[in-house]
């Protein structure tokens, strides 16, 4: 039977490890359309992991300091073509000497149908994003071109700076109303809605797609193509067919074969679950930016190592990068679950304005604590399903996993999370840290 979008999907069926290519690197930066990415690094929509809370956990897990390189300290000249290769000299904001090491970050896929349905007040529920998300992406499913670009203009005008379609989802319940990789099957549909969308907006236009719907009917070549002629500016693939689910491995000789096709920009997706594979990743297909799905929530610091290998690589020739100690990991499931807290704290009092704006218009306000109720109830799942991402591969994890389940309140799980580390460590930690505090690493490997 085949996988669909589900927890489970957390562990990789078939993990290789790739060894570090000595001359490959992920890219400094790369643009779509007016849009420049730096790094050339994607966060996976996720469906119920990729909300407004979880992008910005990942782009702030994955900040690093951007120290001078040795050049720079000698006021040497570099030329031109130095300079952009070059990833300190790419960061835009000189206020602070950190970047994340996350380029783009995409939203969880958004029914075009229900968007198009939905009133504006209430739009807001879907596409929720705050300016530090910057450059963000909004992906949207559907099949009917008309929803679609009503839907795609809707994404430009909330300020997203790209939107991207899903063709690659393989959910039954997206796949039988045509949309997701149940398009694979009907190019001249893709088409139509291609066109339709490029035509309704003017921010860039993506699509993220899998190889086919199966191993018979394999089209991502002639996808990527169509595309382009269609005046997208870069593709996604995730290199795996409809049917293979998430099973096997992805087949990345089909990202290189994408990449021969086009020359708008390709985005490989499929099995990064470390700084190696990574580099392998384009070591092996040429892609101009790699995505990570699964990778980000087991280990939050993927983005910020692959980083850090790339800077040290150019400032040392030695490409290192940390990794987290159990100190770490306490703290940073303990940000996460402060930022849903607090995310939750500000809907509320959003909410409350708006009950009190209604109950002195004469209105009455109905479902007020139903809705509380369900938002707590939402935070304690997500607490439990990050938790469950997170612990997969430490030692005793499943022990952890366990006791959260059980856990029937926000405090509860925190409270199975302390006692969980308390017993790996001397000292645990007491106090719970600065939400953005993402200390260095003890250890380093290279
Ligand atoms: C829980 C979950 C939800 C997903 N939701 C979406 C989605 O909304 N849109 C999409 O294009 N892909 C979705 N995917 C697929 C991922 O974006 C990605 O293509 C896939 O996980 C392979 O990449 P990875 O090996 O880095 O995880 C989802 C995957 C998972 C595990």
């Amino acid at each position: 039977m085949k996988k669909r979008y589900t927890l489970e999907q957390k562990h990789w069926d078939s993990p290789t490890d790739h060894a570090m290519p000595e001359h490959s690197r992920v890219p400094a930066s790369f643009t779509v359309g007016n849009v420049r990415i730096a790094p050339a690094t994607v966060l996976a929509p996720m469906a119920g992991v990729t909300d407004t809370v979880f992008r910005r956990f990942i782009k702030n897990a994955s900040l690093f300091a951007v120290a001078p390189t040795p050049s720079q300290n000698l006021l040497s000249f570099r030329s031109e073509a130095e300079e952009s290769a070059s990833l300190s000299s790419q960061i835009e904001a000189p206020t602070t000497n950190q970047q994340s090491g996350c380029g783009l970050i995409m939203t969880e896929f958004t029914s075009a149908d229900g968007l198009s349905r939905t009133r504006e007040s209430k739009r807001k529920r879907y596409l929720t994003f705050y300016d530090d998300e910057h450059p963000i992406s909004a992906q949207l499913f559907g099949s009917n071109p008309a929803t679609l670009a009503d839907s795609a203009r809707i994404v430009q005008d909330c300020g997203f700076d790209l939107v991207d379609l899903n063709l690659g989802c393989p959910a039954k319940r997206v796949v039988s109303c045509n949309g997701g990789s149940g398009l694979l099957r009907d190019l001249p549909l893709i088409e139509r809605i291609f066109r339709a969308i490029r035509a309704a907006v003017s921010i860039p236009f993506t699509v993220k797609f899998r190889m086919g719907w199966s191993d018979a009917e394999i089209v991502c070549v002639q996808l990527a193509r169509l595309a382009e002629e269609c005046g997208l500016n870069a593709v996604a693939l995730h290199a795996r067919t409809r049917e293979d689910g998430y099973t096997g491995q992805a087949r990345w000789e089909y990202i290189a074969a994408v990449k021969d096709a086009v020359r708008i920009p390709v985005i490989g997706n499929g099995d990064i679950r470390t700084p190696e594979d990574a580099a392998a990743m384009v070591h092996a297909t040429g892609c101009d930016a790699i995505m990570i799905g699964r990778g980000a929530p087991a280990n939050p610091w993927i983005f910020r190592q692959i980083a850090q290998y790339t800077a040290t690589k150019e400032a040392a020739g030695v490409g290192t990068y940390d990794v987290p100690t159990d100190q770490d990991r306490y703290r940073m499931v303990r940000t996460y679950f402060q930022m849903l807290v607090d995310e939750i704290a500000q809907e509320e009092a959003a909410e409350a304005a708006r009950a009190a704006a209604l109950i002195a218009s004469g209105q009455i306000v109905n479902g007020e604590q139903m809705l509380k109720a369900q938002r707590h109830r939402d935070c304690v799942g997500k607490m439990k399903q990050f938790a469950a991402w997170f612990t997969h591969g430490i030692p005793n994890g499943s022990s952890l996993r366990k006791s959260i389940f059980e856990a029937r309140s926000g405090p509860a799980v925190l409270a199975a999370v302390e006692s969980f580390f308390a017993t790996r460590h001397d000292q645990p930690a007491q106090e719970a840290p600065p939400a953005e505090a993402f200390p260095l690493f003890a250890d380093t490997c290279g």
